[in-house]
């Protein structure tokens, strides 16, 4: 009997492929078979080496660093399924770079983050999963369906299992604040707001905190790790402040240069990332980020978006389960 899952597949580019191998677990199927190779002067070549003719394609490809080359990777991979005559192409982003640059905060700047969204559905994608787009309403920057999902489903269940007493959840800015009330109604606790000023790319300045935090364990939530300075200004002000206990939950640990140093300087007990982008072996080695995946909840999203079942069923039900 004909099963749609017979014509589904998910291939993986270069960035993230431990990632794409566990949501292939999870839906019990092989990955999908391409060779990616590049010529001598440079450029990228992909071969899809499976038959997707008439199949529902799911790519996977964080656009981590390198970012234009897996950005490029990315856009090359959707016109290759495209013209491989694949059914549907779902363009598969666990992590989405550029995102942050969603503005115009001053003049004569780029709106990149729009500009990648427009390159992605001209190449091909038909629809976008993504994670934790920094800014919800990037959704609107795609012309195409995006499902949205968030790590705080996976981060959030870790920190309760650890049971953590005497709780202030801390949104290190403004612009996290829902996430930050979404880990209270999960895990219980106070919620807690810093206001900070970015002076430049790497320069944060942590200014006052609304909430309480002295004499309680602090968990700070974030979308991202990027040069560290908001979680480690953040955390050296509840510190400051009287904060027992520091924990940071974030969904991607980009981890710029300089990163490591300033988490190892900081009085942060514990930093825990999802697997959206994957560790450097150095970073590894620190052993001081914990990992947790994101491939079950993407495996799941793939196999609804497959199936045309809701993926938004997925929130509540962990709402229901937590
Ligand atoms: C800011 O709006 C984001 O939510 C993150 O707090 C920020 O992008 C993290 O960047 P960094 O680690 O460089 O401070």
């Amino acid at each position: 009997m004909f099963s749609t899952d017979d014509s589904m597949k998910v291939f993986a580019g270069s960035s993230n492929p431990d990632l794409a191998k566990k949501v292939c677990t999870y839906l019990k199927i092989p990955l999908g078979n391409a060779e990616i190779s590049v010529f001598p002067d440079g450029e990228k070549h992909i071969r899809v080496e499976d038959d997707v003719r008439g199949t529902d394609c799911f790519v996977l490809q964080s656009t981590c660093r390198p970012v234009d080359e897996h950005l490029v990777e990315l856009l090359i991979y959707l016109d290759c399924l495209r013209r491989a005559s694949a059914r549907r192409i779902t363009a598969v982003i666990p992590y989405f770079g550029y995102a942050r640059q969603d503005r115009k905060d001053e003049g004569r700047v780029p709106i990149t983050a729009k500009l990648v969204a427009n390159l992605i559905a001209t190449a091909g994608a038909d629809r976008v999963l993504a994670i934790d787009l920094h800014a919800h309403q990037l959704q609107g920057f795609f012309d195409i369906p995006v499902d949205h999902l968030t790590g705080e489903l996976v981060l959030s269940k870790y920190f309760k299992e650890k049971s953590i007493g005497n709780l202030t959840v801390v949104s290190p800015d403004v612009g996290n604040i829902k996430t930050a009330s979404k880990y209270t109604s999960h895990l219980g606790g106070d919620l807690a707001i810093i206001h900070k000023r970015r002076m430049s790319g790497s320069e944060i300045k942590a200014y006052e905190i609304i909430g309480k935090v002295k004499g309680r364990n602090v968990l700070m939530c974030d979308d991202i790790i990027a040069t560290a300075g908001t979680v480690c200004g953040a955390a050296e002000l509840v510190k400051e402040r009287g904060a027992e206990k520091i924990y940071v939950g974030a969904t991607h640990g980009v981890f710029a240069a300089q990163a490591l140093e300033k988490l190892k300087k900081a009085p942060i007990d514990e930093v825990v990332v999802t697997d959206t982008i994957p560790l450097t072996e150095e970073t590894q080695k620190t052993g001081l980020i914990k990992v947790l995946s994101v491939a079950d909840m993407l495996g799941e999203a793939i196999r609804r978006i497959h199936k045309n079942e809701s993926v938004s069923e997925m929130f509540k039900e962990s709402d229901n389960k937590m």
